[in-house]
């Protein structure tokens, strides 16, 4: 069950475990909301109330078609009113949550106890950025590692959930494949625990079935039809609803890649996919042109007291892989380079963006990012040839819940790191372990707190897991 909201709407997403004969039933404050089903199947329902008010409590219900409850009921609050001034808002960011146990994941049991310890904090907004699924088609089996890798992923894919491009692409084959898929590495995780903490989801190079790789055959991104299908269904079925996409001139292919999350005049989020827009040919960016100037319009614009960047690539540390925004390259002799193809163009979109960030007068410049199987936070006072000085650009780490063995330094041979063109200090170590983070908003600082474990720390920890960095930034003067 993955619910959100924004200022006038709830939202929920359900999962079932078989598809009923009828639509399952939402009640919010006894009041039936209209049931959508998702996908071909009927696993998957959606509901999504409009016109309620800012800020407030509901009570709802989940029955089954014969009237079963399937939970017990719950609550479920609005975002303030976009005119509030909330004192004080916390915001949960964590990342790279997908992954299965066959395939070196973290236990479905481990991932759960991070949750929960996360969730123990009551936040009022999750944000899920990128890599819910890794279960990548042609990098994994085609174009990545030795012939035994690509081997052994077969067999592994094959035995669980076999995807098949030749198909079309909503055979019964590739429907049930991608329902487990969907099951082992979604439903499975969050199951009902985030009920009553709207969700927001990003999407990054996982979540279209494929690693972000480049070679003489081409880039793995943008995505081909086939895998922006598959993207796209997960996220019919299993993303929670996007309140907050804007209507941008390219339609639903570069409005799906972003999203805006107002908390009030108390803090704006902008939140978004940097995978789908790559451009490889012209040169313009990772995002969409349309993305990015929304994304610098909607900063000028936006009255609120803090204001957040949450891409799904990290500004600030590079591990050296083509998907980066920066040229650094990974060590001589790692097993897979492809930083050749990298497109120097990518660079100067950041700049565009670090740019409007810093100039900022009263906010800070802040971005928390995903992707990187990593915690950490820096503050950067130059990148490239600005100079971030007056306003630095605060960085984050958020953290990675699903990570067992992918690590930069494993995987790449590179330990995440910061990007050459780049100046900055540590305001907490970046470590290679999972974890979470928690911002407390409130209208002059933003409170960060930052949790780490790894194994072979024991299990029990999680659930008295302390921060290991706790830091303030302030808005400025
Ligand atoms: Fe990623």
């Amino acid at each position: 069950m993955l619910p959100s909201a924004s200022h006038d709407a709830l939202a929920v997403k359900v999962l079932l475990d078989t598809p009923p004969f009828a639509a399952p039933v939402l009640t919010i404050d006894g009041r039936q909301a209209a049931a959508q089903q998702m996908d071909v199947d009927g696993y998957a329902w959606g509901f999504v109330q409009k016109g309620l008010k800012g800020g407030t409590t509901h009570e709802l219900t989940l029955t089954d078609e014969f009237g079963a409850a399937l939970r017990a009921p719950w609550q479920l609050k609005t975002l303030p009113d976009l005119d509030d001034l909330p004192e004080r808002f916390r915001i949960l960011f964590f990342t790279c949550a997908g992954g299965d146990e066959a395939k070196s994941a973290l236990a479905v049991n481990t991932r759960r106890a991070l949750f929960d310890r996360a969730l123990s904090f009551s936040p009022d907004l999750a944000v899920a950025n990128g890599d819910h699924i890794y279960w990548d088609l042609d990098t994994a089996l085609k174009i990545r590692g030795s012939a035994r890798t690509l081997a052994r992923n077969e067999e592994i894919y094959r035995r669980i959930a076999w995807i098949d491009q030749d198909l079309e692409f909503d055979s019964e084959t590739n429907r049930r494949s991608l329902n487990t898929v969907i099951g082992r590495q979604i439903a499975s995780i969050y199951e009902d625990r985030f009920a009553s903490v709207p969700l927001v989801f990003i999407s990054d190079d996982h979540d279209y079935f494929e690693n972000d790789n480049g070679g003489t055959w081409g880039y793995t991104f943008p995505p081909r039809p086939f895998t922006l299908n598959l993207q796209r269904r997960a996220a019919a079925m299993a993303y929670p609803f996007a309140l907050g996409r804007p209507k941008l001139p390219g339609g639903s292919l570069t409005s799906e890649t972003v999203e805006a999350v107002r908390i009030g005049k108390l803090v704006e989020l902008a939140l978004f996919d940097c995978r789908r827009g790559w451009d490889t040919k012209t040169g313009n960016g990772m995002l969409f042109p349309e993305v990015e100037r929304f994304l610098i319009e909607r900063l000028h614009r936006s009255e609120a007291s803090q204001y957040i960047h949450v891409p799904s690539v990290p500004f600030g540390w590079t591990a050296g892989k083509l998907g980066d925004w920066y040229e650094d390259r990974p060590p001589l002799g790692t097993s897979y380079g492809d930083k050749e193809f990298w497109p120097a163009s990518w660079f100067d979109q950041h700049q565009r963006l670090i740019k409007a960030l810093t100039e900022q007068r009263e906010r800070p410049a802040i971005t928390i990012s995903g992707d990187i199987h990593a915690s950490g936070a820096k503050r950067f006072t130059r990148s490239g040839n600005i100079d971030l000085a007056t306003n630095p650009v605060e960085a984050i780490l958020a953290g990675t819940i699903g990570t067992a063995t992918g690590w930069p330094s494993h995987g790449r041979g590179m330990f995440a790191s910061t990007p050459g063109k780049l100046l900055g200090t540590d305001l907490a170590e970046t470590q290679e372990k999972n974890g979470f983070t928690l911002f407390d908003v409130t209208p002059d600082y933003i409170e960060v707190r930052q949790f780490s474990w790894r194994p072979p720390e024991p299990i029990e920890a999680i659930a008295s897991l302390k921060p290991y960095a706790t830091f303030r930034i302030e808005r400025r003067a």
